[in-house]
């Protein structure tokens, strides 16, 4: 077999054979094959697209070009979650414990972030001491005595994503939908879970900008995880302004634990008990969504659910003194408002702008090799519908270094868009695929 004959065929517009995706992947895994060659292979996948049987063939084939996570020393039903992203997303941080606190296992791989805010990984450093720098022998053993453990993507989890989605960034073929999925998938899949809740997102602040394609994205995806045997649900969210009100890593925690303590955003709380609701029912818990509904209320209401993330926390290193007073947590020294400058009904919020704000003023990364500062970031006071008088303020800003609080100041208000009459209200959750 000849990489440049595959490149003709797919540029051809014809269809490759399950060896020969195969083929194709265990030879770029292994640097036989040139990243110029797999460019042109990418290139002609994302304008000629991929079949369903292309798709599931590169999702197992990248899958299993690493090492294949083996989850069965954990006892029951694993379940994963995982997040399409976007701005203010801190949904694994209060719904991980609220499910393990009702009794289903979560064994989950989580990243760092690259972009608006930190990962997953950095929000939950917050919390002093915190490492997800684990072994996998503590990782089944946490999971198995406090039913959640989060750890670090250290391991070999397929390296082949790892470098092709390298690639694709550098030559505009990230936004193919059998390339996403397939990408996404394929850790998912190597991550070991037996079940896997997909939050993909839609809107402004999302990968997938227009809802046809978020739903396109969901379907494929779900198709993708049944197939390779492992209950996959998906549902679609909107991110069209930030989840709840916090952007920033320590900000967003506190968000967390807010609404551990049943006192969340309406939207960040609706989106942990949908998810929720689908990961007790996929662990085998609930049978159905009044039932996984109602259990999931009760954690929150007997603070449960708050307390799984202290003992999760404390099981991994971290102050678990913090959940409980959250001024433990990282703390910026310049906290300013941002007033309007209009009057009117908020119509619109450019949510990327938003995650920008925060990157500016050093809550993300813009390299790999960034350092983060978890203190800053903003918490929102206007969303969209709400009315806005011209001086009020619009969020409160955190940041350690006056010079880019005024730049992301200024980005911040251009971000925001009015008008006389109050927006229809839009569905946030849009609709849930299941197989
Ligand atoms: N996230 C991934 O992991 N892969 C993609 O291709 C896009 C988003």
């Amino acid at each position: 077999m000849r990489m440049y004959d595959l490149i003709i065929k797919k540029r051809n517009g014809e269809t490759l054979s399950e060896e020969e995706i195969k083929y194709m992947i265990a030879e770029y895994t292994a640097d036989r094959i040139p990243d110029y060659q797999m460019s042109a292979m990418m290139m002609a996948i994302y304008f000629q697209g991929m079949s369903a049987e292309e798709t599931v063939a590169l999702t197992m084939a990248m899958a299993h070009s690493g090492e294949m996570l083996d989850l069965s020393a954990i006892s029951g039903i694993k379940v994963d979650k995982h997040s399409t992203g976007g701005v203010g997303d801190k949904t694994s941080i209060a719904l991980t414990p609220m499910v393990a606190a009702c009794g289903v296992k979560i064994a989950k791989m989580s990243g760092r972030g690259l972009g608006h805010t930190g990962g997953t990984i950095d929000k939950l450093e917050s919390f002093e001491g915190f490492t997800t720098g684990i072994s996998t022998e503590h990782f089944m053993k946490q999971v198995n005595e406090i039913g959640v453990s989060i750890m670090g993507q250290t391991m070999n989890i397929a390296p082949a994503d790892k470098k092709l989605y390298a690639l694709r960034d550098v030559t505009a073929t990230v936004d193919n939908m059998s390339l996403i999925a397939s990408s996404i998938m394929s850790k998912k899949l190597a991550a070991g879970a037996d079940a896997i809740v997909l939050d993909v997102k839609t809107g402004s602040g999302a990968f997938m900008k227009k809802e046809e394609d978020a739903f396109a994205l969901a379907k494929e995806m779900v198709t993708l995880g049944n197939m390779a045997g492992r209950h996959t649900i998906a549902v679609v969210s909107d991110m069209d302004q930030p989840l709840g009100y916090a952007v920033g890593n320590a900000l967003e925690v506190e968000e967390a634990i807010a609404t551990l303590r049943g006192e969340g955003p309406e939207d960040f709380t609706k989106l942990c008990m949908t998810l929720g609701t689908y990961m007790l029912i996929a662990g085998g818990v609930a049978d159905n969504e009044d039932i996984a509904g109602r259990m999931l209320s009760d954690v929150i209401k007997n603070g449960s659910a708050l307390r799984k993330l202290a003992d999760f926390v404390a099981a991994q290193g971290g102050n678990a003194k913090a959940v409980y007073d959250t001024s433990l947590l990282p703390k910026a020294s310049i906290t300013e408002e941002i007033l309007s400058e209009k009057a009117g009904y908020v119509k619109k919020i450019d949510c990327d702008e938003i995650g920008i704000c925060s990157l500016i003023l050093g809550g993300g990364r813009e390299t790999k090799e960034s350092v983060i500062d978890l203190s800053v970031g903003m918490i929102l006071h206007k969303k969209v519908g709400d009315f806005v008088q011209t001086g009020e303020s619009l969020a409160t800003v955190y940041a350690n270094d006056r010079d880019k609080l005024e730049v992301a100041k200024e980005r911040f208000l251009k971000a925001y868009h009015f008008d006389e009459r109050q927006p229809e209200k839009l569905p946030f959750i849009k609709g849930v695929i299941r197989q």
